[in-house]
């Protein structure tokens, strides 16, 4: 059989580090021909020196030299930098597979261009829809190209749907956690560090996601992927907390029926899934034992606790260029909550004065989208300076 050819954007993050562990316990079927990084040079150069890719790129432009540096044993791989190059390697003619594990909206163009040179794309980078759904759905229709889900209530979702037809679902039934500070009291809320907020129960992710997760802006973001992904209206979709992070997601039918996917909370299975669908393969995700499980719980989220919810139903109502304001905001927000410049209660405050001052327009291209995005960021440095 022939190898299918992977390209990974956003090798040294936590998805891209777990996905590489996948491919390397598959490489009789996988073989990655390029991986990219934003800046972490070190690592991308061990991962280049260790799999061999044709070609290795680094985002950030000043670190080319370092990179060829560090790589001039390997003759014949190709070193390229910047962003330009990244989305390059979307369309990379060896790949079968386009992983984007990017972070934020820089995944937006490369999963653009992977799709419109019909690849398929396995997509992590939950931005990408949140942004631009409408836009990267056309593109997908338009050249038959498929997007697999990663994020893992997407992934279950997806595979609880395998054989069915969308017109037959009811409802969607996404799970959280809950985050680091699902059981903080409110009182409390306004003075944690970026260290409490970091302290997953479940899931050992990247930084943003993780405190996504502890504002719920995570399941805003995630109600939107769903409704593209899915072509499901918000109404539709609930989001349950279910702290134990057993069940991933549930589809419920017309006829009463509700189907889930249960397994342990380790990213290896949902991006395996993506990389060997619909064929199923022995992984290195740990499997769950019945017999261990516990109790499942399902609490619908507290509103006061998690306000970031109502603005992505909101959000996702409004559609247009809100999302993508609602998601530049809040990517700025998380950056200043990480440098401690803000409080953790200003993250979602920041992110709705931003919304509230935007009149949601027509997306009619990726700079349509690109340029709300600008105007979201800077509009929390306004704020931010107003203080
Ligand atoms: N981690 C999870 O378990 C999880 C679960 C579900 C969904 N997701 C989603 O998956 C995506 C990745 O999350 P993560 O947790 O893996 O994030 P992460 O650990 O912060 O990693 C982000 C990756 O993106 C790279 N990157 C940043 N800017 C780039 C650019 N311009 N070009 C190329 N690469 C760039 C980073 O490179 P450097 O580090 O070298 O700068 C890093 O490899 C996010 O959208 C997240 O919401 C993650």
């Amino acid at each position: 059989m022939e190898k299918k050819g992977v390209v990974i954007l956003g090798s040294t993050g936590s998805i891209g580090r777990q996905a590489l562990e996948v491919i390397e316990n598959l490489s009789d079927r996988f073989r990655v021909v390029a991986i990219a990084a934003g800046t972490n040079v070190d690592l991308l150069a061990a991962q280049a020196a260790r799999l061999r890719p044709a070609r290795v790129v680094i985002a950030e432009k000043r670190l080319y030299g370092d990179l060829v540096r560090r790589l001039e044993g390997y003759p014949g791989m190709e070193v390229l930098s910047g962003e330009e190059a990244v989305a390059d390697s979307a369309q990379y003619p060896g790949a079968d597979i386009i992983l984007n594990a990017i972070v934020g909206i820089k995944g937006l163009v490369p999963t653009l261009r992977a799709l419109c040179a019909g690849k398929t794309v396995a997509l992590a980078n939950k931005e990408t829809l949140v942004a631009g759904g409408e836009l990267v759905m056309k593109e997908a229709r338009k050249s038959a190209a498929r997007i697999i889900p990663v994020d893992s209530e997407h992934s279950a979702i997806f595979q609880c749907l395998q054989g069915q037809d969308i017109s037959s679902v009811k409802t969607i039934h996404i799970t959280s956690s809950g985050g680091a500070l699902r059981d903080c009291p409110l009182r409390d809320l306004a003075s944690v560090t970026p260290e409490d907020a970091l302290r997953h129960p479940t899931w050992n992710m990247g930084a943003k996601v993780t405190i996504d997760s502890a504002t719920l802006m995570n399941k805003s973001l995630e109600l939107i992927e769903a409704r593209w992904l899915f072509d499901i209206s918000p109404g539709d979709i609930k989001i349950w907390i279910h702290p134990q992070s057993i069940i991933h997601s549930m589809v419920e039918f017309k006829d009463g029926a509700l189907l889930a996917q249960l397994g342990m909370p380790d990213m290896r299975l949902p991006i395996q899934y993506a990389l060997t669908f619909p064929e199923r393969l022995p992984g290195i995700a740990r499997s769950l034992d019945p017999a261990t499980m516990g109790p499942l719980t399902f609490t619908p989220p507290d509103e006061l606790r998690y306000p970031a919810l109502k603005i992505g139903y909101y959000a996702c109502r409004a559609g247009g260029t809100m999302p993508a304001v609602m998601n530049a905001a809040n990517e700025e927000a998380v950056k200043l909550f990480l440098a401690r410049e803000i409080g953790f209660l200003e993250i979602v405050n920041l992110v709705e004065k931003v919304m509230e001052g935007h009149n949601t327009a027509v997306v009619e291209s990726a700079d349509s989208i690109l340029s709300a995005d600008s105007w979201a960021r800077r509009k929390v440095r306004e704020y931010l300076g107003h203080r």
